[in-house]
């Protein structure tokens, strides 16, 4: 079974997929940090963002391997934040990561998170689900774990989903029948049983 989760940074997607992954016994797939690790071996030079997509060697679960290195925290810092939404609008590097999650998820049980799972990667995902929050709850949660002034990661995040939500290949939008979550009054262990309660709904349905 495929479990997608969508939607716009800081709408809780991350902690939400992992808690629903672990609690359901699935494997976790966080699509966003493959865009990350190509977006950072572009900043490290020597390869374009295409070229490093098709090369990519990379385990994107609870912590990221890029060929072996653990990169799990560096591609966090707002500068790979910033490249990642770049080389997402590179048609080339979706086709390449694309191909790559698919295979991945062609295998076993997931809980896959990022902007289009439902739409492109896995339309036939037996339970889609959007998350959204408002953009100052959002931009308040990123800053939290960032670290961050709120203003500041407010105008990023502004730049970024405007980019997502534009960009000609794959924009961030709810797949038809995905069930949209506003978790902007919503806690985590409560996104969570809602996820998990779909997820059983899907099963007994089938
Ligand atoms: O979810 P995230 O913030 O880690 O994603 C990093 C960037 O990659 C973000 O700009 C959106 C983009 N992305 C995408 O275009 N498609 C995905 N399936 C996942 C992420």
């Amino acid at each position: 079974m495929v479990v997608a989760i969508d939607g716009p940074a800081g709408a809780g997607k991350s902690s939400a997929a992992r808690g629903v992954a672990r609690a359901l016994g699935f494997s976790y797939l966080d699509s966003g940090a493959m865009y990350r690790c190509v977006a950072l071996l572009a900043i490290e030079g020597g390869v374009g963002p295409a070229r490093a997509a098709q090369a990519l060697e990379v385990s994107p679960g609870e912590r990221v391997l890029l060929a072996g290195r653990d990169v799990t925290d560096r591609i966090r810092t707002a500068e790979v934040s910033q490249a990642a939404s770049r080389v997402a609008a590179d048609p080339d590097v979706r086709a390449a990561l694309v191909e790559h999650q698919r295979r991945l998820l062609s295998q076993g049980d997931w809980v896959a998170e990022g902007r289009d799972i439902a739409t492109v990667v896995a339309p036939d995902a037996e339970v889609k689900v959007f998350l959204t929050a408002t953009d100052a709850e959002r931009a308040r949660r990123r800053a939290l774990e960032l670290r961050a002034s709120p203003e500041r990661v407010l105008a990023e995040q502004r730049v970024r989903d405007e980019r997502d939500r534009t960009r000609r290949d794959s924009p961030l939008v709810p797949a038809a029948a995905a069930t949209v979550l506003d978790t902007t009054e919503l806690d985590l262990d409560t996104v969570i049983a809602r996820v998990c309660d779909l997820v059983g709904r899907r099963s007994q349905a089938s």
